[in-house]
């Protein structure tokens, strides 16, 4: 059995950005960890651990990894799972940012009952204008969103340790 899975969906980098790091940090405490786009996930089954990452766009995680947790919903209720998000929430709300993140988190499980975490974070990621289109830039200028990358890698290794710590044990 492997240790294992970080699945993750991107459109512009942020996720597989933080899912590198997850797994770094997974790897120098002692586990080893695969990173997948989830198209390339295949079966969860061979994993004794797995973290399940996406981006956000119109509060809602993208359509593979709602997919990915909906068709390996019989693995994922027993195994251990860790979620993750990244978005731009925890950077343009300073005032409910967390806690709209915190809600979005519970939305995902809600949808999937099958996904328990027994870890859950909201990190935040990019505004990279020259990977969007012009509506898409508008979308976050509306937000109140400002061109620069957020994430904050401390935070993910912070998280990421925590998360080992649970799994070595
Ligand atoms: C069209 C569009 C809509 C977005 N909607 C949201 C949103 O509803 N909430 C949020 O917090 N961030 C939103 N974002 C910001 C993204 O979550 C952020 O750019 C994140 O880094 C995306 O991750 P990715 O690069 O892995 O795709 C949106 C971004 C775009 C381009």
């Amino acid at each position: 059995m492997k240790d294992v899975l970080i699945a993750y969906a991107t459109r512009t980098g942020a996720t597989r950005e933080v899912a590198e790091t997850i797994a770094d940090e997974l790897r120098r405490h002692g586990l080893t960890a695969d990173v997948r786009e989830y198209a390339d996930a295949s079966d969860p089954e061979g994993y004794e651990a797995i973290i399940l990452g996406s981006g956000v766009r119109m509060r809602r995680i993208y359509k593979e990894a709602d997919r990915y947790m909906a068709e390996n919903a019989s693995t994922l209720i027993d195994s251990p799972t860790a979620l993750f998000t990244v978005s731009l929430t925890p950077v343009v709300d300073s005032r409910h940012g967390e806690e709209r993140s915190k809600a979005l988190l519970e939305r995902i499980e809600e949808c999937h009952p099958a996904v328990t975490p027994f870890s859950a974070a909201a990190f935040p990621g990019v505004f990279r204008p020259e990977l969007l289109s012009a509506g898409e830039r508008e979308i976050l200028r509306i937000m109140g969103a400002k061109e620069g990358d957020y994430i904050d890698e401390a935070q993910v290794r912070e998280w990421a340790a925590s998360v080992a710590a649970v799994l070595v044990r």
